[in-house]
């Protein structure tokens, strides 16, 4: 029953209404203040300017996001936006992109190998961020909290945010993880987070969008039912385990 309608959210991306007492604000988060400390935040735009996913910055050539912002897609379908905290102005720098690489094993965001990197095709002038590696299992350890970011709805059927936004939630146990969602959750490839009461999330728009712990790009915003919801953490990609 639980798992047929997590499909069917899944698949359609039916809007429902958040619980009653889930804060309508990433979801629960805080605006990102000029000077940026996190500059290797970058957002994807299409050709129309219209920011649709995030990424980090990895190298100087280098964008790390999620798979399913940009499968099926070519360079010329990508920019990065770089050094630009409100994706409404000017600002920054903007990147074409040269060659899209979705991980070979990637099916679905539900079903694992939600990474993919970009080249762009100029130098992108900001500090990367060191990826976790795979040695570094510990920062996966449930009570740890990470950080989101993201441009994405504030809410779960509410609009996205002009400016860059982030918000910190701790890792839950897999056990956790794989209760909420049954049959999809894989910790070999994911990893969950978030309060059990909900309220603080990413969500639609923040995909491919980093989540830090301790300094690494530990995580990638991939997947969830609905948005900050109670029982339904944010699903990530566990990026330790592809670097
Ligand atoms: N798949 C969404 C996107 O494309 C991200 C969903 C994240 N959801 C969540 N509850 N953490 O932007």
């Amino acid at each position: 029953m639980r798992v047929a309608m997590a499909l069917a959210l899944l698949l359609t991306g039916v809007a429902v209404a958040p619980p009653a007492g889930a804060d309508p604000r990433i979801v629960g988060g805080v605006v990102v203040d000029a000077p940026n400390p996190y500059p290797w935040v970058v957002a994807l735009a299409d050709q129309n300017g219209r920011q649709f996913c995030g990424g980090a910055i990895v190298s100087r050539y280098q964008v790390v996001t999620a798979a399913h912002c940009v499968n099926g897609l070519t360079g010329r379908d990508v920019l990065v936006v770089a050094g630009r905290l409100d994706v409404t102005k000017p600002g920054g720098t903007v990147h074409p992109v040269s060659q899209v690489y979705v991980h070979s094993a990637y099916r679905s965001a539900t079903s694992g190998a939600d990474i993919a990197y970009l080249l762009t095709s100029t130098p992108m002038p900001y500090e990367p961020i060191a990826l976790a590696k795979p040695s570094e299992t510990g920062l996966y350890r449930a009570g740890i909290t990470g950080t989101a970011f993201g441009w994405g709805r504030t809410s779960e059927s509410g609009s996205t945010s002009p400016v860059l936004r982030k918000v910190s939630v701790p890792l839950q146990t897999n056990e956790v993880c794989a209760a909420a969602y049954p049959g999809y959750y894989q910790s070999s490839s994911m990893f969950c987070a978030g309060l059990p009461n909900g309220g603080k999330d990413a969500c639609q728009g923040d995909s491919g969008g980093p989540f830090i712990i301790a300094g690494r790009l530990a995580g990638l915003v991939s997947w969830g039912v609905g948005c900050a919801r109670p029982e339904y953490p944010g699903v990530y990609t566990r990026v330790g385990v592809y670097t």
